[in-house]
């Protein structure tokens, strides 16, 4: 049954067509909307934009200085450009101390800068040569500003009507230039610019299906969009298993948390291997023996309204979100096709929705688990747990991976922990919590390691059951990871808690509007492509 209408649902369609160019002629020759001037943190305004004549460059002094614009970090000043010149408006943009500058700096650089920009309804822009000058490493710089560039302008139209999806339109950025000194930085440059598209494209992807409301993104429509992103050229296959098929699996414990619901579980199936046929380096089961494999499992519980152990009211209204884990392993295998990554990567999700339906599973009751590990359920609301357990069991005795990592809005208490900007990570790998730092500080994307306290392990004892699915609500985070630990069977695996970033209740940084975030992709992208 269809209850709301909305063109593209399983394509959404938030994302904007950005142009980049490269500019080298002199900014004085370019007609442009918006000239952006990077300003270095000074403490006497002396800024001379060459495009400009010298009257302008007086005035324009004069009025930053009683603007008391310095040059911090963040901040931005915007003028007009008066008279029949080709650049209308000036932006000056603060880049803060230049020693304490940093390529990543760029990231929320560019988010302020289009919100600026789009505020003036430019279509195009181009950024001076002080931003390109400061970039350390060019395909990283030029990254991490497109990144910011396409995530702060990020908006979720779909359900708007088309009159208001217009509006919204008209104050789109449509082309950044991008001004160099001469040409030789320009491949590199150019290699970024891709990589943050690709990047972004899979982020905005994650945004959009946390952001659909849970009527038009359930279990479902997962399947349709993980669909979507598989076939012909693409690399990936996708395999989805419904009801009956997961009980000849054994699932039963994720069949039993979608018994509430209308909708029927799905359990999705991604895979993504690299095309390594050509015969160069060795042949092709040599080099196949090297590469490696690591499964992503994403929760997906589509709604989750607790089930029989019904969230209040407050608790419950944004929880379509609760698939977030899952949107963000489809934003990764969005980006996988053009980025090629040399890995063989497998996605699962098993989709359900947490209802207190007349079938639904009740507390006391227990369920067994793909390996036959026995549940009791204590609280009907400690479902993600309880459908990862499947999942988990599914990649390590299947798939046999070399790693695995899940990413689950599992626990409130990981917010109460960590708050909304920082994801919990704990796990038994070593190897990849030391590679997921790495990646998280390049994609600005927070991680922070809480232990798997051994006596915890007594907390999830049950009287009647292998394990029961809670622990009580000290250290919430740690006992529900340790939950999750039953079922890993000795690969080596991170979980990463991410209840608090997945959605952004207020704009915490500029290139992350309020909403669903597409946290991680860009971090396990980075992870993906250093594998060795
Ligand atoms: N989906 C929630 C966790 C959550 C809370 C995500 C807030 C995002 C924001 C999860 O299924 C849940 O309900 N967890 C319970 C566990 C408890 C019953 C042991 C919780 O955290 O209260
Ligand atoms: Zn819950
Ligand atoms: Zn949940």
């Amino acid at each position: 049954m269809t209850y709301f209408i909305c063109e593209n649902l399983s394509c959404p369609v938030s994302y904007i067509d950005m142009k980049y160019t490269i500019n080298t002629e002199e900014i004085g020759s370019c007609a442009c909307d918006v000239l952006v001037v990077g300003v270095w943190k000074t403490d006497s305004i002396n800024i001379n934009v060459p495009a400009l004549s010298s009257t302008l460059n007086s005035a324009i002094k004069v009025e930053l200085k009683r603007r008391s614009f310095t040059g911090k970090d963040g901040e931005m000043s915007m003028m007009p450009v008066l008279g029949e010149g080709k650049i209308k408006h000036v932006l000056f943009a603060g880049m803060g101390e230049k020693k304490k500058f940093q390529d990543t700096h760029l990231r929320s650089m560019a988010a302020r800068i289009v919100k600026q920009v789009n505020s003036i309804k430019a279509k195009n822009i181009v950024l001076d040569q002080t931003i390109t000058s400061a970039i350390k490493k060019s395909i990283e710089g030029a990254q991490y500003l497109v990144e910011g560039f396409e995530l702060g302008s990020y908006g979720f139209t779909s359900f708007r009507k088309q009159t208001q999806k217009n509006e919204e339109k008209k104050k789109t950025l449509t082309e950044v230039a991008i001004s160099l000194k001469d040409g030789k930085q320009a491949k590199e440059l150019e290699r970024g610019i891709e990589i943050g598209q690709i990047y972004s494209s899979g982020t905005i992807l994650a945004r959009d299906l946390v952001n659909t409301p849970a009527m038009s993104m359930h279990p479902g429509e997962m399947v349709k969009v993980a669909e979507s992103l598989s076939g012909r050229g693409t690399g990936i296959t996708c395999k989805v298993r419904g009801r009956e098929e997961m009980e000849k699996l054994g699932m039963h414990a994720s069949i039993a948390v979608a018994m509430g619901s209308i909708h029927e579980p799905k359990f999705v199936h991604l895979v993504y291997k690299p095309n390594n046929q050509s015969r160069k380096h060795g042949t092709s089961n040599e080099r196949r023996a090297t590469i490696k494999k690591v499964v992503l499992i994403g929760k997906a519980v589509t709604f989750d309204a607790g089930g029989l152990n019904l969230k209040p009211e407050n608790g419950m209204t944004d929880m379509k979100i609760d698939m977030a884990g899952s949107a963000s392993v489809l934003g990764v295998f969005k980006a996988l096709p053009d980025l090629k990554p040399n890995v063989e990567i497998h996605g699962l999700f098993i989709a359900v929705e947490n209802m207190p339906g007349g079938r639904a599973y009740r507390p006391g009751d227990v369920i067994s688990a793909m390996d036959g590990t026995t549940i009791e359920v204590e609280n009907t609301d400690a479902e993600g747990r309880i459908t990862l357990a499947d999942a988990l069991a599914f990649a390590s005795l299947k798939i046999k991976p070399d790693y695995m990592i899940d990413l689950a809005t599992l626990t409130g208490a990981v917010i109460i922990a960590l708050g909304s900007e920082i994801t919990g990570m704990l796990g038994t790998s070593p190897d990849i919590k030391k590679a997921l730092n790495v990646a998280s500080k390049q994609s600005g994307e927070h991680v922070w390691e809480l232990p798997m306290h051994a006596h915890y392990r007594e907390l999830i004892k049950s009287k009647i059951a292998d394990v029961r699915n809670v622990g009580g609500r000290p250290a919430g985070v740690i006992t529900a990871a340790q939950f999750l630990e039953k079922f890993i069977h000795d690969i080596p695996w991170v979980h990463l808690d991410i209840a608090g970033p997945s959605y952004a209740e207020k704009e915490f940084k500029p290139e992350t509007p309020i909403g669903g975030t597409g946290w991680g992709v860009r971090m396990l992208l980075n992870y993906l492509r250093d594998l060795k």
